[in-house]
């Protein structure tokens, strides 16, 4: 992988056009071409759906201890209590990944080529015990830099995956994540400045699980019956390979469906309740998704972790890097029958969705019913405490627009420069971060690293029920204003907050903040 990155690009002025060394998409003789050109955007080869199972990425292996290169920052016990399920002597399990190149049969027939962790795509799912630390080293074997953030996570900075963090192709890098949140739905991906858009794409995503006492008490659909679902599109040249358009800015678009990492897979259920984790992991697609029969999804987790009570929906709609829970009970459901979770939602362009089509859905997933089962598991109706942000009241508000810029993205005007501070909160306070749409019909789902967060309101009204939890990524539609309340308790230092369109945070809509003393 050259050096040539898209800030390269558009600080040479030559954002509309040249050549690219990024492995795959387009390659130079392309002159001028705007991002929005698709003349010579492939159309996948046809495929059918429901030939392939689903894929269940195992857990990593672990491997004896090793002298790391990270260290644990002591939590800061200053502004909270220290939470006896998290103490800072908790054991530590090691783990030793290496990202490299692999061949996968996604396509009948067709080879291609992924960037894996441990060569898997989706990479594997990490499983914690809340209070068990974990040191991951990660090699990289790719000619490509990379960095590794863990999403959803109290993270220390020199371990939370900061964009030019860079672990260089033949070096390796070592996080320390100490696994004091509450258990939820985390993932890790590459975050490395200007090219996360293709280093995801290329399959740099994987699970990250996190259980602790309480959930485990809950007696949810567990072990078995417990699984996480990606939903990616991804788009193929003719021999197999991916495409990817790097001069896309719009935020890039496959016409595949995949879920772990295969192209509409089928999976066999019983008759029985099964907990789902979603996660859009998606550059830029959104979806809203609902099951062929009708039968609701009883969501019972945002990203943060479990909601006060189970929620009942008819349809579900997810940005990019948003994460969920449901619950889907088969019970009914008769047996050596189909159900299919589809996508009702129509896009066409990095924009934002264009609209709900209920007549032409778009299958993702098809459970096959072929067995029964005895289900002593649970849906309790309160599944935690209704959530605050403790101990600390709003001490300021801060202010942030997400708009276009000369074919790129910037909040506050701005452009993301790595070297500057774009907030300087303190730590044992929180703050109120008023995030708005700059406008233009563009939408923009906007992640802040580090901590949860709870939404305030949504164009001055209260947000609905299935966003009353705590979350780290709120989406911005055409026009929106959100706020959000925000702490700052664990960890001194500097993180970012961005777009999660990829390509919009590639093309610079990021910004950073020091949590300071
Ligand atoms: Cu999921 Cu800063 O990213
Ligand atoms: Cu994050
Ligand atoms: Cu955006």
């Amino acid at each position: 992988m050259g050096t040539l990155s898209r800030r390269d690009l558009l600080k040479l002025g030559l954002i509309a056009g040249g050549t690219s060394l990024f492995p795959m998409g387009r390659l130079a003789a392309a002159p001028f071409l705007d991002g929005g050109g698709d003349d010579d955007v492939p159309t996948s080869p046809r495929t059918t759906p429901f030939i392939q199972d689903l894929l269940l990425p195992s857990p990593p292996p672990q491997v004896a201890p090793f002298q790391s290169t990270c260290s644990f920052v002591e939590l800061s016990t200053q502004c909270e209590a220290l939470d006896p399920e998290c103490p800072t002597n908790g054991p530590v399990q090691y783990y030793d990944i290496e990202m490299r190149e692999n061949q996968v049969e996604l396509i009948p027939g067709l080879m291609t080529t992924i960037w894996g962790y441990d060569g898997f795509y989706p990479g594997p799912t990490f499983m914690a015990n809340k209070g068990t630390r974990f040191v991951v080293r990660q090699r990289n074997s790719l000619d490509q830099l990379t960095v590794i953030h863990l999403h959803g996570a109290h993270t220390q900075p020199d371990s939370d995956g900061f964009p030019t963090d860079f672990i260089q192709p033949g070096a390796f890098r070592d996080y320390c994540y100490i696994n004091c949140h509450q258990a939820a739905t985390h993932w890790y991906h590459d975050h490395a400045e200007d090219i996360t858009g293709p280093n995801v794409y290329m399959g740099l995503a994987g699970f990250y699980i996190v259980h602790d006492q309480h959930e485990l008490s809950l007696n949810l659909p567990s072990g078995d019956f417990d699984v996480p679902l990606v939903f990616q599109d991804r788009r193929f040249n003719a021999d197999g390979s991916l495409f990817y358009d790097p001069f896309d800015h719009d935020g890039f678009l496959g016409d595949k469906f995949l879920v772990n990492g295969r192209i509409q897979p089928r999976f066999e259920v019983s008759k029985r309740k099964y907990r789902f984790r979603f996660l859009n992991g998606s550059n830029a697609r959104y979806y809203e998704f609902k099951l062929s029969n009708n039968q609701p999804l009883i969501q019972i987790a945002t990203e943060g972790g479990l909601l006060p009570r189970p929620i009942s929906r008819q349809r579900i709609r997810m940005a990019m890097a948003e994460r969920l829970e449901v619950v889907i009970d088969f019970t009914n459901v008769p047996l050596n029958t189909s159900v299919t979770l589809q996508n009702v939602l129509v896009q066409t362009s990095g924009r934002g969705p264009d609209g709900v089509d209920l007549r032409n859905p778009t299958p993702l997933l098809r459970f096959d019913v072929t067995s029964n089962a005895v289900d002593t598991s649970d849906v309790p109706d309160v599944l935690a405490p209704d959530p605050h942000i403790t101990p600390f009241p709003p001490s300021r508000t801060r202010r942030f627009e997400f708009a276009r810029s000369h074919g790129a993205w910037v909040i506050n005007g701005r452009f993301f420069d790595a070297e500057r501070v774009d907030a300087d909160p303190r730590l044992c306070t929180s703050e109120i971060w008023e995030l708005k749409n700059g406008g233009g019909g563009w939408e923009h789902p906007i992640h802040i690293h580090h901590e949860d967060f709870l939404i305030l309101d949504r164009n001055g009204r209260t947000p609905q029920p299935f966003e009353r939890g705590f979350k780290d990524t709120v989406n911005l539609g055409p026009g929106d204003r959100v706020r959000v309340h925000l702490p700052f308790k664990t960890f001194l230092g500097k993180y970012v907050f961005h777009c999660h369109n990829v390509e919009h945070e590639d093309m610079r809509m990021m910004g950073t903040f020091n949590v300071r003393s």
